[in-house]
């Protein structure tokens, strides 16, 4: 299992500044860039290009969650331009395997995310072909909503069945988490945990960055580990 990651995403940061924003996370494992399309999601950011632009003065790797409709046209194009992680929806993409398969050939780690309401079962014999899973803790389009603990038992069958296989995919939560809510990700089974407001709305990105990986430590030391979970 991958170690702990935080990963901020810019959602939250100062669009007039987003060059200095990444800047202000070079300590956060990779920057979290949501790309929105105002038909997978009532709401609209960025496309390759300005990506493109951005990963090129960034300090820290990007990883990016696809919120767009016909993910298996537009996501291959993120991983061709550089971006380390590229993670589609599997409510938008025909042919998740065949998408993940292509991401990987052209060198990014492959994700696939899952809405709060979309099931994980359906998906755990394709496990093996994603690098990433990202298990939405809100409804995707906005920052700065509550943490749904609904979701809390998806997240730990999705851990379950990650430690029962053979693959090293790391376990992605995205919504609602801050210092309050990413103790019980954390204990649920994630490692990878992405905060926009917790981060970009706090007065020290840096800090908030630290504060938060804190936490998530203490709750990834007490659960069992790999091997007492398999055994
Ligand atoms: C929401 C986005 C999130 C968002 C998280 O659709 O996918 O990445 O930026 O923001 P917070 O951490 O404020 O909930
Ligand atoms: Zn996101």
């Amino acid at each position: 299992m991958s170690h702990l990651q935080i990963n901020p995403s810019i959602l939250s940061a100062d669009f007039s500044r987003l060059g200095e924003e990444l800047g202000a996370i070079e300590t956060a494992d990779a920057a979290h860039i949501d790309v929105m399309d105002n038909h997978f999601v009532p709401n609209l950011t960025w496309g390759p290009s300005v990506v493109e632009r951005l990963h090129e003065v960034s300090p820290v790797p990007f990883d990016v969650h696809l919120m767009i409709d016909d993910a298996d046209r537009w996501a291959p194009r993120y991983a061709e331009i550089g971006c380390e992680s590229v993670t589609f929806h599997a409510e938008a993409a025909i042919a998740p395997i065949k998408l993940a398969r292509e991401l990987r050939a052209q060198g990014a780690r492959a994700g696939m995310a899952l809405r709060p309401a979309t099931p994980v079962e359906p998906y755990l014999d394709m496990l093996e072909e994603l690098d990433l899973l990202l298990v939405m803790t809100v409804e995707p389009g906005f920052g700065g909503q509550k943490f749904l603990d609904v979701t809390l038992p998806k997240l730990r069958r999705a851990a379950e069945a990650i430690h029962g296989s053979e693959a090293q995919i790391a376990l992605q939560v995205d919504g609602g988490i801050s210092e309050e809510t990413i103790e019980r990700a954390a204990e649920a089974g994630a490692n990878v945990f992405v905060a926009g407001s917790a981060v970009y709305g706090a007065e020290d990105a840096a800090a908030a960055i630290a504060s938060l990986r804190r936490v998530a430590s203490y709750s990834m030391d007490d659960r069992p580990s790999v091997t007492e979970h398999v055994r």
